[in-house]
């Protein structure tokens, strides 16, 4: 692999190819790595399927991560907001740390709003379409409101959060997501089951 990126080629920094390679990675963990890419609104069960599709994944060996929105705004990403640009550079730094733990073997959970479809599609780019597994939760807005499990739909009606995603913000519906999981109707084990097929 000989990766050029046309704003450090003028830079003189070069890409290293490392012996211990993500085939042989992936061939000590024993399974391929990819990216499952969990979208959809604030309180429509990203999380929780993650973390449930991961219980499944660590039982049967596989080495997994979960990059989750709340807890990397703690973290890597805390000097982010919640307008477009910031949630633009959220998705990519994202987009960039998944494209690492792809490269370390790891199958990899993100559970992030991402509520624009061109960001969800950058990604795409910098993974690879064949290691990247858009998984669309569907519940819509009035189901995320009614369940408000953080309370943040009432503050954002009440105008106490800003630009807050499906109130004061948009959410572009993936268009063809690889897994599409209706999170409004289906419960947790039958979600589950959805994704582990598609999987196998
Ligand atoms: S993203 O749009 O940049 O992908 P991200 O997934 O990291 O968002 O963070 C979303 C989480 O932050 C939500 O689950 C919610 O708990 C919290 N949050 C706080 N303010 C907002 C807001 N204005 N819009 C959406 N989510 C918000």
């Amino acid at each position: 692999m000989n990766k050029i990126n046309p704003h450090t080629k003028e830079k003189n920094i070069k890409w290293h190819n490392f012996s211990v390679n993500r085939s042989k990675l992936e061939k000590m963990r024993g399974h391929k790595s990819f990216v499952l890419w969990f979208t959809g609104l604030s309180g429509s069960g990203k999380s929780t399927l993650a973390n449930a599709l991961n219980e499944k994944l660590h039982k049967k060996d596989i080495s997994t991560y979960i990059l989750d929105g709340d807890n990397i705004r703690h973290g890597l990403c805390k000097d982010l907001g919640f307008s477009n640009e910031d949630r633009e550079e959220n998705i990519r730094r994202i987009g960039e740390v998944s494209n690492l733990f792809l490269d370390a073997g790891v199958v990899t959970l993100t559970a992030f709003v991402s509520p624009f479809r061109a960001d969800r599609e950058k990604v795409r780019e910098i993974i690879g379409n064949k290691d990247f597994i858009e998984v669309y939760c569907s519940a819509n807005l009035d189901i995320c409101e009614k369940r408000d499990t953080k309370g943040l739909y009432k503050k954002a009606r009440i105008g106490e959060i800003k630009d807050f995603t499906g109130i004061s913000s948009p959410y572009e519906k993936p268009v063809n997501p690889e897994i599409l999981v209706n999170t409004g109707e289906l419960d947790l084990a039958e979600s589950i089951n959805l994704i582990i097929n598609y999987l196998e």
